[in-house]
């Protein structure tokens, strides 16, 4: 019987064959211990000299980190491992010998193993840190259809700039000029318009100068937008669906989240309602705790933000920037046009920023306004002027960023290790 690691459990004191790669082992006289990998998880096969062949045992003894094999035994428990089931092994059936694989069980700088990504991923690190990041895409997709989101896939080479032109990776569309989608907001605008409650996931690009921990030029964000829902229901919303997903990571990620040796009674935690703080109220929280640089009108930092994060054991919700700091769609606050209902939420522990949303402005003179004041000319804008202009209706959306989100729940420090291949600053390979 073929099977894989994963469905070990259901084979207990059944004989079985894997296919596996072999990522680590140590072995004496007349035992070896193999550490196999197949994809679907970590297990250890145990190959005793006296219950094999000469040839495999020889085999098992010298086989180089990475080989590749069938290998048959029996399932048994095993109550020392955090899979709990290892091999008793009976034969072992060589498919390739891997010579001199670079990455070995020690220590290596990060360059090199950025240099080594399309290799590294086949660590169990970043293999628990991967399939954390499937199980919020899975968690995402249930919250939406749930709740009765329709899938909605916004375009990636776009004519428009949703959040400022500075940051565009531009392309030549034939005779025309394109750009990398930014963000599929204005998109998911037309499409709530047209299905009420939708949901995009998809990749979304910015050229942007900055070498942090938690910038990507390349990320994946998640955007769902609602017809006739309001700033505050937004954050309901938000709120509710941050809980949702790590929620889920706890329940379904317990292996992965212990190869992590992530604090977990930290994700305990995340359960809605989130605290709110103005944007205005963040300002003298920041001058208190000496933050003198911070005046009403400016932008916050990754400093600040971790500042203003340390007071909650949750993600915080800040609202109501100043609309000069904010992009040209959001609502600006009826009782007072200097600010937007706006939020960003910031999660805790330091991971920064990992939702920006707004209510978006429905009045199309208002929309006309913002169009002049941010040089938005020529046909690219129309369509969205459209929108406001047959049956517009109050509507609010917003973005998560899928890899900062991955980060804080697997506890990385760094935004590299939470996409596959990441693309920063001075790294496109591989
Ligand atoms: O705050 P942002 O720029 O918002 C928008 O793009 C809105 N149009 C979304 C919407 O309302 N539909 O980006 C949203 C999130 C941020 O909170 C952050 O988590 C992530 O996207 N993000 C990045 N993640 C990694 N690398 C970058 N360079 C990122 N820029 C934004
Ligand atoms: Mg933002």
């Amino acid at each position: 019987m073929k099977i894989t690691i994963s469905q070990a459990p259901n084979y207990n004191e059944e004989t079985v064959t894997i296919g596996a790669w072999l990522a680590n082992k140590r072995s004496s006289g007349k035992i070896a211990f193999l550490q196999l990998r197949d994809g679907t998880g970590f297990m250890q096969g145990v190959v005793a000299k006296s219950d094999v062949s000469e040839e495999a045992f020889q085999l098992a003894k010298s086989m180089p980190q990475e080989s590749s094999m069938y290998i048959t035994g029996k399932i048994v428990e095993d109550a020392r491992s955090p899979f709990g089931y290892e091999m008793q092994v009976s034969n072992i059936e060589l498919i390739h010998e891997a010579i001199d694989y670079p990455i070995t069980p020690k220590e290596h700088g990060t360059e090199f193993l950025m240099d080594h990504r399309h290799l590294w991923l086949r660590s169990k690190r970043q293999h628990a840190i991967m399939k954390i990041r499937n199980e919020i895409i899975r968690a995402t997709y249930q919250f939406f259809n749930d709740g009765g989101y329709v899938k909605i896939d916004p375009p990636i080479l776009t004519g428009s700039s949703a959040e400022g032109t500075t940051e565009l990776f531009h392309t030549q569309y034939f005779d025309e000029e394109a750009y990398l989608s930014q963000s599929g907001q204005l998109y998911m605008e037309a499409a709530a318009m047209a299905f009420g409650k939708v949901f995009s996931f998809g990749p979304t690009f910015r050229a942007e100068k900055s070498k942090t921990r938690r910038h990507l030029i390349e990320f994946w964000m998640i955007e769902p937008e609602m017809a006739f829902i309001d700033h505050e229901e937004s954050l309901e919303i938000q709120e509710q669906y941050v809980s949702f997903i790590a929620q889920s990571v706890l329940d379904n990620c317990k292996l992965e989240l212990n190869v992590l040796e992530r604090d977990t009674s930290k994700l305990e935690k995340i359960k809605a309602p989130f605290a709110r703080i103005s944007y205005d109220d963040a300002v003298v929280l920041l001058q208190e705790k000496g933050f003198t640089d911070i005046k009403w009108g400016e932008d916050f930092g990754a400093p600040h933000e971790t500042a203003i994060a340390e007071a909650y054991d949750k993600p915080v919700f800040i609202i109501n920037y100043p609309a000069e700091i904010k992009a040209f769609y959001m609502k600006p606050d009826p009782e007072r046009s200097d600010v937007v209902l706006c939020a960003d939420l910031i999660a805790p522990e330091g991971y920064g920023e990992i939702i920006g949303g707004s209510q978006r402005i429905d009045d199309l003179s208002l929309m006309e306004e913002r169009y002049q004041q941010h040089d938005l000319t020529g046909p690219a804008y129309q369509w969205y002027l459209e929108l406001r202009q047959y049956g517009s209706v109050p509507h609010s959306g917003f973005g998560l960023g899928l890899e900062r989100t991955v980060a804080w729940l697997s506890g990385v420090d760094h935004i590299r290790e939470t996409i596959p291949f990441p693309r920063l600053l001075n790294r496109l390979y591989p």
